[in-house]
């Protein structure tokens, strides 16, 4: 059993109530490698951003949990390199779908859990969600939960809908299952194609424009839960402009769409106070690769095109943290 506070990490519970009172968004960043790690660290660092560093079942999977979690470890020692004083850093599991990946976690060092029961019957989410927090809250780990179905790929699950949050739900699962936070459907979802192009309208340059968030039905569930962390995920905005230099230089990804940015404002000065991004790190990488690639032919060494794409991620962390959360300066 290792405990997160031996590893200098920090769980949800201060942090949220912070950004709540606050008006701002903590961001959750996934990450599967060194580059990633490095480019987050290096934008809150030098921003001075609480941050959530979130790990998939994926990621476990593809990196190696240990190895992950050795990564999070260093990566508070590198943030403290790096001049930030005092960091505050979770290490998360995303999407946790059972109790013993959850446990599993925990035991392992990590500081928050997610349990995702959003694709079961009512009842057996509660059951479930209630039995990793009985759990963890005795590590003082906390716990984010899941209400609503997100379209999309949700884990393995694909549901072709999504099924908003009911506001009528969620002071029953809060209450029942005991849980730190709760992940809602308002219509964002994972990936680079959050809308069919038949739910969009588009502008005058013809890109696509999204349909907006349904902040009716968040306003409904923070007045059933007042200062409440309310998480939400699948928030990429997906840049028009990585999305063109991958078309550019021999990628395809057609009509890919995000959620807007000043959407996303709207919802950091909400009860909403941890925003998920991935694909916009998996976005900047890829562009700066593929870039390098075409117009460098003979490269091969990897620092030479990870290089790049670490620093374009950077630049897009720290533009979420500064113009889109509002989390810059929050920990100092
Ligand atoms: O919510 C999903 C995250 O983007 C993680 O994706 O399962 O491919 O690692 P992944
Ligand atoms: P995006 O695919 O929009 O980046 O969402 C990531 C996410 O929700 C991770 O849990
Ligand atoms: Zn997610």
């Amino acid at each position: 059993m290792i405990s997160y506070k031996d590893l200098g990490l920090v769980n949800t519970k201060e942090m949220f109530a912070k950004a709540i009172n606050g008006g701002y968004a903590i961001p959750a960043f996934n990450f599967n490698n060194m580059e990633q790690l490095q480019a987050i660290i290096m934008a809150c660092a030098e921003q001075k951003s609480p941050v959530i560093l979130q790990v998939s079942k994926g990621a476990r999977q593809y990196a190696n949990q240990t190895l992950l979690r050795y990564m999070a470890e260093g990566a508070v020692a590198y943030a403290k390199e790096l001049g930030w004083e005092h960091p505050q850093i979770v290490l998360h599991l995303d999407h946790g779908d059972s109790f013993e990946l959850c446990k599993s976690c925990v035991d392992m060092g990590f500081s928050s859990v997610m349990i995702d029961g959003s694709s079961l019957p009512y009842d057996e989410n509660v059951a479930l969600t209630k039995k990793v927090v009985e759990y963890a809250h005795k590590y003082d780990v906390t716990v984010e939960g899941e209400l609503g179905v997100l379209a999309g790929v949700e884990d393995e699950v694909q549901a072709e809908e999504s099924h908003y949050t009911k506001p009528e739900e969620v002071i029953d699962f809060v209450t029942k299952t005991g849980c730190d936070s709760l992940a809602i459907s308002i219509g964002t979802s994972h990936g680079a194609y959050k809308f069919k192009p038949e739910q969009c309208t588009r502008n005058a340059e013809g890109k696509l424009v999204p349909p907006p968030l349904a902040f009716d039905v968040l306003a409904e569930i923070e007045k059933k839960l007042p200062g409440f962390p309310i998480v939400l995920h699948g928030s990429s905005s997906v840049p028009q402009e990585e999305v063109d230099t991958i078309n550019k230089y021999g990628g395809k990804l057609p009509d890919a769409v995000g959620i807007p940015e000043e959407q996303l404002r709207k919802a950091a000065k909400s009860a909403v106070c941890k925003i998920n991004i991935d694909s916009d790190s998996r976005l900047a990488m890829t562009a700066a690769i593929r870039k390098t690639f075409a117009e460098k032919p003979g490269e091969f060494d990897p620092r030479k095109y990870l290089g790049p794409a670490r620093d374009n991620m950077k630049k897009m962390y720290t533009h979420k943290i500064v113009n889109v959360l509002g989390s810059n300066g929050k920990a100092e």
